[in-house]
């Protein structure tokens, strides 16, 4: 899918996903201005991109306002991991919310179209399976990830409402477990845990009996799915549209998976279960099949092979 001649906004996008994110909008021809305040962004993720005249780089913090002129937004901004976004939980539903406000705020000066990256965790702990996008959810709303959970739904009642109010072209992807190279180190995920532990021939660290199931989506699938939702020409077409991968695979598919592609003498060491790890969690994605044509690519095996070469360069530096 390809649209020309547009100046494009991607806010966190020194992050693992908006890094990806500006590198094919740049193979797609676009201009594309990269905002991040580098919380957990960092330089080295958009390096590369930096020689290109069509790349511009502003640190900023997306709590502030921002003033330029771009005819697209897609809005990332944010911590994504719960050791990251529980650091500053405060600080957290801020750049969900203040960010939401101040780049609903640009779009509607500028009137670009805006797309937010929102995210499974609108479901919370969900009590249907899989999740569709008619689900409301079943979320705490004074626990510990309460934060991100419901700094990303107010985020979506904001785009909504800036759309029934204020008639903005606005697009909602609810993404689920993504993976793929430039996940930070220390995030915490489990692809990223398993890979590191693999490499580093420490024991790979599988809670409970490793029976409980996860989706993973590989970036580039995901990237696509992004770009196709913003480029659908029905601009009364918003979402909510839940994007990742619903393969399902059990953690302890995904630990051996990890110790057999790294060749590493690991063992597999079970621990307790904690309290809060869900025993499934996977998308509903008819409605991605249906609207924009999109379904994932890439599967886990295909996937895991870049992820693991970044991890070994990065743990060689
Ligand atoms: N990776 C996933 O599996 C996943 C799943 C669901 C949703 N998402 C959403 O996608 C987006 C990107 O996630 P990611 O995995 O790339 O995470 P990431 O942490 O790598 O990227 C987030 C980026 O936002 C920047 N940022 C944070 N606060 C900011 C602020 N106040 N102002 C400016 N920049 C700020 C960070 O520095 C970082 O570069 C997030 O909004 C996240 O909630 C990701």
């Amino acid at each position: 899918m390809q649209m020309k001649d547009k100046t494009v906004l991607v806010t966190g996008g020194a992050g693992f996903l908006g890094s990806h994110l500006c590198e094919r909008l740049l193979e797609q021809g676009h201009d594309v201005l990269c905002v991040d305040n580098y919380f957990t962004g960092q330089k080295r993720n958009i390096m590369h991109l930096l020689s290109n005249p069509r790349f511009e780089m502003l640190r900023h913090d997306v709590t502030f306002p921002l003033y330029v002129e771009v005819d697209e937004i897609f809005n990332l901004a944010c911590p994504a991991s719960p050791v990251h976004y529980q650091f500053d939980p405060v600080q957290t539903t801020k750049t969900s919310v203040h960010g939401a406000i101040n780049m609903l705020g640009l779009a509607k000066r500028i009137k670009a179209k805006i797309l937010q990256a929102s995210t499974s965790e609108v479901y919370g702990d969900p009590e249907i399976h899989p999740q569709t996008e008619d689900y409301w959810g079943n979320v705490n709303p004074i626990g510990p990830r309460s934060c991100y959970d419901e700094g990303k739904r107010c985020a979506e009642t904001l785009f909504f409402d800036y759309r029934r109010q204020h008639d903005l072209v606005i697009k909602v992807a609810r993404i689920f477990n993504t993976y793929g190279p430039r996940m930070a180190m220390d995030d915490g995920r489990v692809v990223s845990n398993f890979i590191i532990q693999a490499l580093k021939g420490e024991p790979i660290t599988v809670y409970g009996k490793g029976e409980q199931t996860r989706s993973f989506c590989y970036v580039d699938d995901l990237v696509e799915g992004l770009i196709r939702l913003m480029h659908n020409t029905e601009d009364d077409f918003s979402g909510p549209m839940n994007l990742g991968n619903p393969g399902e695979f059990t953690i302890m598919e995904l630990a051996e998976t990890v110790v057999e592609m790294t060749g590493s003498k690991s063992k597999i060491e079970l621990r307790p279960l904690p309290t809060d790890d869900p025993m499934q969690r996977r998308p509903d994605i008819s409605h991605a099949k249906r609207t924009i044509d999109w379904e994932p690519a890439v599967p886990l095996h295909e996937g895991l092979k870049p992820t693991i070469e970044y991890f070994k360069k990065m743990l060689e530096e």
